[in-house]
């Protein structure tokens, strides 16, 4: 069954065809992964890159941001969008000085009540971190978990996500090193941003074409069902 396989297949494929020199990767900084994690957030891969660049040069450490005028952070992150980031990014920088003594903590439950902070992002910075066991399911992965499992439903709605996370962390590797659990979480995020797209999945390079429910009935495009009407 492709469950008891999923976490393996998909690790041997990060580590082949996945994305290994962004800038945020190779480091097991909590807060450069954090900023990376929220800039990510609703925002891409090359539009991101050079503010994150910037952002480290003139706030290198989560103490140096803490202590920043609002003001400075605001003018660093304009043209980002969502600017309500740039607020809980700050207010989570001085959350983490003012209440972890300037260390950001390594559990997912603690990750999640700072700012700006939900239950996935708080699992991609433990993870990537702290090698925590614990699953991201971001808009990505909802929409590669819906098309390989054939999870019908709108992910946007309450049960159908909670249905989700108890799938994602069924499928979250049993045994294996901080490295395997980098390169799943890594994973995950990389075959929902290139090869299984929301608009024209490259099926034919995916490690799980196979086995994969819309793929094999030719329902890319059913899957995930959209918001109902
Ligand atoms: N999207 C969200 N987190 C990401 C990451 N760490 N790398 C690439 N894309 C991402």
């Amino acid at each position: 069954p492709l469950q008891s396989e999923f976490a393996a297949r998909l690790i041997a494929w990060q580590r082949e065809h996945g994305r290994h020199d962004l800038p945020w990767q190779n480091t097991r900084d909590p807060y450069r992964i954090w900023l990376s994690e929220i800039m990510l957030q609703q925002t891409q891969v090359t539009t991101v890159i050079p503010y994150y660049t910037r952002f480290l040069e003139r706030f290198p450490d989560v103490a140096a941001l803490a202590a920043a005028p609002l003001d400075d952070v605001m003018a660093l992150w304009a043209g980002l969008g969502y600017y309500s980031r740039a607020r809980n990014l700050h207010r989570c920088s001085q959350a983490v000085v003012e209440q972890h003594g300037g260390a950001f903590p390594s559990t997912v439950d603690a990750l999640a009540e700072l700012p700006g902070i939900g239950r996935s992002t708080a699992a991609a910075i433990a993870s990537f971190a702290f090698g925590a066991r614990a699953t991201i399911l971001d808009g990505n992965v909802k929409r590669v978990l819906a098309r390989v499992f054939g999870v019908e439903g709108f992910p946007g709605e309450k049960r159908i996500e909670n249905a989700m996370w108890t799938l994602a962390e069924s499928l979250f590797p049993k045994d294996g090193g901080d490295d395997d659990i980098s390169a799943y979480t890594q994973g995950l995020m990389d075959l929902g941003a290139t090869l299984c797209g929301r608009g024209r999945p490259e099926c034919a390079r995916c490690p799980f074409a196979s086995d994969c429910v819309a793929n094999v009935t030719g329902r890319q495009r059913e899957l995930p069902a959209a918001r109902p009407k």
